[in-house]
């Protein structure tokens, strides 16, 4: 069942969420005060008229309540298409042929996949990505262009992986799908609050990335995709960036938090932004990264 957080959450996410929220928290309190107005009308012009004008007038908020959720949603959805225009024009301006590259349901998004694209243009050297699916896809691409880099993706789902391995095909030497089970770890998060989370049963990943994309495994109520906090002062590479998928979701939120005190605790320097379509991506990265905010 989906808690009040989560039910939030999915509201706000989108474009223009801050407004929304206010207008949304704006809507509540009006519904409320139209409540205390027809109680303290109902003395001088009667229960009837008092409840009739409050039903009215909350009919009113509520629809606009709705409207201005369909709205968020319907900015989220042009926001994902131009996104996708973007996207398919750079996977074709370098000749890639993705084969069914379907971005719904677990898939990544076109938003997503754009942000990836952007980094990618920016011609990283180690790449470390959670959790596997189309965006892999480009990954594996840009290794076979560019035989210097390197990139490792984990993923937990054997089953999923043997249907995306055909997509990766042949083989390259510095492209790895490391198939691992999930484990549970406890670990003392950064204000000594411990923490629980799933991880990729994997320890030896070294160090030096230049990007991480963290977009599994699968998501979970609280600190949801966390398992990697504890490690990432010593993946990072001296200039990075790092895209948080699913920023919209309570548990993943969560893991924000986690995440920039953990940054600000080893002393790292970075840029936050985020880019809105249906889901949310957060972006932290060095400031020499910075300007991918504006791009
Ligand atoms: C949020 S998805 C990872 C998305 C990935 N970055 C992508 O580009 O699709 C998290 C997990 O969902 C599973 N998954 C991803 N795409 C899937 C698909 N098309 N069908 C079934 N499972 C999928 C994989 O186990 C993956 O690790």
């Amino acid at each position: 069942m989906k808690r009040i957080q989560d039910l939030w959450c999915e509201a706000v996410s989108g474009p223009l969420r801050r407004l929304r929220a206010l207008l949304i928290a704006g809507t509540i309190v009006a519904q409320i005060l139209v409540v205390i107005a027809a109680i303290l009308a109902a003395r001088r012009l009667g229960p009837v008229h008092a409840v009739a004008m409050a039903l009215l007038v909350s009919c009113a908020l509520t629809l606009s309540l709705v409207a201005i959720l369909l709205l968020g949603r319907l900015s989220a959805k042009l926001n994902d298409t131009r996104a996708l225009a973007m996207l398919q024009g750079w996977i074709a301006e370098r000749g890639w042929r993705i084969r069914d590259f379907f971005l719904d349901g677990a898939s990544a998004d076109a938003s997503l996949c754009l942000l990836v694209a952007k980094v990618l243009s920016l011609r990283p050297r180690r790449i470390l990505e959670l959790g596997s699916g189309q965006t892999t896809k480009l990954v594996w691409n840009y290794c076979r262009d560019e035989p210097g880099a390197e990139a490792v993706s984990l993923e937990h789902n054997a089953a999923w992986s043997r249907v995306l391995d055909q997509y990766l095909r042949p083989a390259i030497p510095n492209h790895v799908v490391r198939v691992a089970p999930l484990e549970r770890r406890t670990w003392s998060g950064p204000r000594g609050k411990e923490v629980t989370s799933e991880w990729y049963g994997v320890n030896d990943l070294g160090d030096g990335y230049d990007v991480v994309l963290i977009d599994g495994p699968n998501g979970s109520r609280n600190y949801s995709r966390s398992g990697i906090v504890p490690q990432l002062p010593k993946l990072l590479a001296p200039s990075f960036v790092i895209i948080v998928d699913d920023a919209e979701r309570y548990g993943e939120i969560m893991t924000l938090g986690l995440i920039e005190s953990t940054l600000q605790g080893a002393g790292r320097k970075y840029v936050r932004w985020e880019a809105n379509g249906l889901k949310r991506q957060v972006v932290f990265a060095t400031p020499d990264r910075g300007f991918l905010v504006h791009s």
